[in-house]
């Protein structure tokens, strides 16, 4: 099938993409603060406020392609994923260490899960078509 995509379905794609990537990048500096040395720790909660930023800004996006025409699941995800970023930095700044490293594993995993969605997701421009407004047509 032909992905007709508008510029604000791509730019959706690049956020999430994007959301992936911190994600990892997280992973890696708190696997990093283990061995010491450089202050990991600090650029792990540096870049906990970057990842949140651009879970705001790829919701925002969201919504541009919700306006264009794209299903609504792809808003509601994309808070979804900013929500879950607010209760993660909000559980490292608390110190509360367990639940956040477990929660920061199933984050990166929902980024994983929005990542893949987005990229199958296949607009249709046709209005008022079965796959163009269908919540579970990824
Ligand atoms: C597998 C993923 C992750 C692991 C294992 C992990 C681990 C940790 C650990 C051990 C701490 C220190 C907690 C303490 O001081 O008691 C921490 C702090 C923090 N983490 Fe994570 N984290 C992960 C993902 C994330 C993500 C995805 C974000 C942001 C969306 C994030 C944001 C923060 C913030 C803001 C702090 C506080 C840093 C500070 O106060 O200086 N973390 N993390």
């Amino acid at each position: 099938m032909k992905d007709d995509a508008p510029r604000s379905l791509l730019l959706v794609r690049t956020g999430a993409t994007g959301v992936l990537s911190m994600a990892v990048c997280q992973a890696g500096l708190a696997a990093g603060t283990f061995f010491g040395g450089v202050d990991l720790l600090r650029w792990h909660g540096l870049f906990g406020l970057v990842t949140m930023g651009v879970t705001i800004v790829t919701a925002i996006l969201a919504g541009l392609y919700v306006r264009d025409g794209g299903p609504r699941w792809v808003l509601w995800f994309s808070l979804v994923v900013v929500a879950w970023a607010t209760v993660q930095v909000t559980l490292g700044r608390l110190e509360i260490a367990a639940p956040h490293a477990f929660s920061g594993t199933l984050f990166a995993m929902l980024a994983t899960a929005f990542t893949s969605w987005v990229f199958r997701h296949r607009h249709d421009r046709v209005a008022g078509s079965a796959a163009a407004g269908r919540a579970d047509t990824p």
